[in-house]
Order: C-alpha cells, then structure tokens, then sequence
C-alpha cells in the first residue's frame, strides 16, 4: 500500500514493502541512515570514542564500556544524592531521545531530572561530540549517547518494556520518495516503539510540518499499539529548553505541533509484536 500526504508533494509517500527492505539490509550497513557502521566502507577513519565518555557506538564499545552502559541501563547506576523516583517498581525512569540535534532539550531536561535516565542518539557525529563534552562538564551521571542508527541500535541493547519516554522531536519528513526509508515514523518504528516502552509509556513527538504531524498521528492511529495523542500530556515537557528547531521556530512564530501518545497497556504485549 502506498500512503500519500496531504501536504501538496506527491513525492510525501510512504512505501512499506520499501521500509521493510530497508529493515532487512540494516546488517548491510544500507538502506538507513546509519546501519551497521561495520559494514560501511569508510567507517575506519571515524574518531574513536574515548574509553571514559558515556558515548558508544556499538560497533566498537569495549567489554568494559558494554558494561557499564548495561549497568546503566539496567538501573544499577546509583543516585548521589536522595532517593530514587518510585512508582510502578520503576527506579530511575528511563527516557529516550532519537535525533537529539545539538542536544538542547536532553542536556536541559537531565541536568534539571537528576532522578531520571537519558539514552540518546544522534546520526551525526560532531553533535554528539560536543553534546558529550557539555554534559561532562555539568558532571551529571545520567546520560549515555550514541551515534548509532537508534533504529538499529535500540533492539541490542535488552530495553523491552523498560523505557518510560521516547522523544522525537522535529525529525526530517524525508520528502523524497528515494529518503522515505531515512524516515524514522514508520510501522515497525512504532512496533520497536511499543516494545521498548513500559505499559503506559510515552511517545513525544513534536513537528513543525503540518503534514508530517497529521501523517504521525494517522500512522500511530492505524498502528493501534497507542492511545490518541493527548497534548494534555506533552505539557509535563514545556518547562524543557526547547529544541534547537523549536527556538527557530518559536523566533519566528512558525507554528509546530505537539503529540503525546500512550502506549496501551495490554496483557501479553501488542498483537503486532506477537507477529515477530
Ligand atoms: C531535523 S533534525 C532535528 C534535531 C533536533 N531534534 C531539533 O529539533 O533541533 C533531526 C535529527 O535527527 C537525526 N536522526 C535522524 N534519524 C535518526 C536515527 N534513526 N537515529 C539517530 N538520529 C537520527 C538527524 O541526524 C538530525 O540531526
């Protein structure tokens, strides 16, 4: 089934059969915007990532680094000071962001949530580079990032049903049909989405394209792994720094729009989880 927009491109289309052929050559280190970085042919002049920084790439992270992202991960990564958030046996919630940019939001939002856990990805190395040395220099133990595909990357590392918020704030539409598969909203991004997610976790989004907003919200509604977007939700977020899409747009009234939608809590996991 091919899905067209209504956002006046014809070329704003969404070819399934396509995105799964992307999925499937991800261990090509093709058809997405990262794959497997082993893969790809000038992969071996990328900088290494020093040992010490919460930063990892998967492809080349240490047994040692491995460790202690998993710890982290896992929760183990003790607070300095007071106590853990509580509720639903969920210590230090887990948050998620996919395309980070230069980091403004999830810098802001951990330094001011030092009970909460932030694992983030960004494609581009450079951003991740100094996102990294900024918070180095606040001396907050909760973030990690990645420069990973988070597509490829987020189904390694043992995150199912642990994740209290993925964010995704102001991705590329990719109008071209020949970028769709760079895309990150598609049907088995939310499938990954609802697997990683606790029950009732979120999904944020935000989006300055109106019709990328209307096809996310279309695309979550035919998922059916989600409730309805309730901006309501979204509001918890408004006293983070805006992303650094969002001060543009802010700076020059260009509207956005915010979704907020909750993963439905069901028995057994969702039906199209049940498929793979
Ligand atoms: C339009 S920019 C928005 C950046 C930032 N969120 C903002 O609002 O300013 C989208 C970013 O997502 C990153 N990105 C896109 N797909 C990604 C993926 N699958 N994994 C990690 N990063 C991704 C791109 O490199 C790009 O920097």
């Amino acid at each position: 089934m091919q899905r067209h927009l209504r956002v006046g491109r014809d070329e704003f289309g969404v070819d399934p059969e396509q995105t799964q052929e992307a999925i499937e050559r991800y261990d090509e280190g093709r058809g997405l915007i990262g794959g497997d970085p082993n893969k790809r042919p000038d992969y071996i002049r990328w900088r290494p990532i020093p040992e010490e920084q919460p930063y990892f790439r998967l492809i080349d992270i240490s047994a040692e680094k491995r460790a202690r992202l998993e710890q982290f991960l896992q929760g183990g990564n003790k607070r300095k000071e007071g106590k853990p958030e509580g509720g639903d046996g969920v210590e230090r919630p887990l948050e998620v962001e996919i395309g980070f940019g230069n980091g403004e939001f999830m810098l802001g939002r951990s330094a001011t949530h030092p009970e909460r856990r932030f694992l983030g990805f960004e494609v581009k190395r450079d951003l991740c580079r100094s996102v990294v040395k900024v918070a180095q220099g606040t001396g907050q133990d909760n973030l990690w990032i990645s420069d990973d595909d988070a597509r490829w990357a987020l189904p390694q590392l043992d995150l199912a049903g642990q994740v209290a918020v993925i964010h995704v704030l102001y991705p590329d539409p990719w109008w071209k049909r020949r970028h769709q598969v760079k895309r990150v909203f598609t049907l088995p991004f939310l499938d990954l989405v609802c697997e990683l997610l606790i029950p009732d976790g979120l999904l944020h989004a935000r989006s300055d394209v109106e019709g990328y907003a209307e096809y996310i919200e279309e695309l979550v509604g035919e998922h059916g792994g989600f409730s309805a977007s309730d901006p309501a939700l979204a509001a918890q977020f408004d006293a983070d720094p805006p992303t650094r899409r969002e001060a543009y747009c802010r700076s020059i009234d260009r509207p956005f729009w915010t979704m907020a939608f909750t993963r439905h809590a069901r028995e057994g996991g969702h039906p199209r989880l049940a498929k793979a």
